[in-house]
């Protein structure tokens, strides 16, 4: 367990950093590009997924190659999809990862669906931190956007995430002009209520094709304003240069929310993320044109050493920028969330 090592990633190690300095210690694994709701910004539902299950990296490949990351200053992985609930027995990987030396933190982003089941489960495993894809608090809406009756399931899921106790649960909201921004309140009263911090994002143009369009993109600016309609709001100073969230507080409702304001003011300069593709392919940026092919060195028989040159070679070219916020050229290029990984 993490535990054993103080929270601290060996004391001797260089930061792992790219070719602007940024110092990289965050890994955002998708386990799988299936997700068993359709919500139509995210997903294509015409789109073929990943296919071969032979595409997928393994549990054993995903291990490997975490723990050579971990060793290099990888401190933080998330394990994304899809819905990485739906990758049989994920409790196995979440219990081998966990048992890395030098891992800080171990995080999964749902949808919740499955997590009445599996929550305890997870948290028994080793599994720190839960952040639930949450786009309504209203039944009939959420249960429209996914595509499914799942509200009540997603309800049943929080309450045993949050049974559990895991170090934290949170609730990402997507807010997107006409479809959800009628909910900025309801939604802060919400995570009071549960006790659950929200926290809004902004939508990005991540493959929609023509469905993402700017004046869709609510902006940190509006969130605030809403909220500031009914209640004061303290802007929280940042806790962690790497902090992709801003952060306020309520003293009304005594609460946190966040705005992750990636359109409006992208956080480039600080960004300490890497990502791997359920298919094997390491993106060091969300907006990346090309992406390198983690599997066919991991398959070729090379040696830790050799994984490890190609993982700093890789790391080196990380992109400066990868997108100026408003591209509407990214909504048709770039890969979709689900095969990314969110
Ligand atoms: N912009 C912002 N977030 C997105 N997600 C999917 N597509 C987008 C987008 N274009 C989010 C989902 C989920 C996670 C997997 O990614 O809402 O929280």
């Amino acid at each position: 367990m993490f535990e054993k090592i103080g929270g601290c990633t060996g004391k001797n190690m260089k930061p792992l950093l790219d070719g602007i300095g940024r110092k990289i210690t965050d890994l955002r694994l998708s386990v799988t590009d299936r997700c068993n709701f359709y919500c139509s910004y995210c997903r294509d539902a015409m789109a073929p997924s990943i296919g071969q299950r032979s595409e997928i990296l393994s549990f054993e490949e995903i291990y490997r190659m975490s723990r050579i990351l971990v060793g290099m200053g990888i401190e933080k992985i998330r394990l994304t999809g899809g819905e990485p609930l739906l990758r049989r027995k994920i409790e196995m990987l979440v219990r081998d990862l966990s048992g890395i030396s030098g891992l800080r933190d171990l995080a999964m982003t749902t949808n919740g669906y499955l997590l009445k089941w599996k929550a305890a489960g997870l948290r028994e495993a080793g599994l720190r931190r839960i952040n639930f894809s949450m786009d309504s608090t209203r039944e009939e809406r959420f249960d429209k956007l996914v595509g499914c009756h799942a509200f009540a399931k997603v309800l049943d899921g929080l309450q045993a995430a949050l049974a559990a106790g895991f170090d934290r649960v949170r609730l990402n909201t997507v807010l997107i002009r006409g479809m959800n921004d009628d909910e900025i309140l309801d939604f802060v009263e919400f995570g009071k209520r549960m006790g659950a911090q929200v926290r809004f994002i902004e939508f990005m143009p991540l493959g929609e094709g023509n469905r993402w369009r700017k004046d869709l993109v609510v902006t940190a600016e509006e969130i605030l304003a809403a909220v500031s309609t009914k209640y004061s709001v303290l802007p929280i100073p940042r806790s962690d240069s790497g902090q992709t969230s801003r952060e306020y507080h309520v003293p009304a409702l005594d609460t946190i929310f966040g705005i992750i304001p990636s359109v409006s003011i992208p956080f480039c300069d600080r960004c300490s993320r890497i990502r791997i593709t359920a298919d094997g392919h390491l993106r060091t940026c969300l907006f990346s044109a090309s992406e390198a092919d983690v599997k066919k060195h991991l398959r070729s028989g090379v040696s830790d050493d050799e994984m490890e040159r190609f993982f700093r070679d890789q790391i080196y070219q990380k992109e400066a920028a990868g997108h100026q916020g408003e591209s509407p050229d990214l909504a048709t290029s770039c890969r979709r969330m689900p095969t990314i990984g969110g």
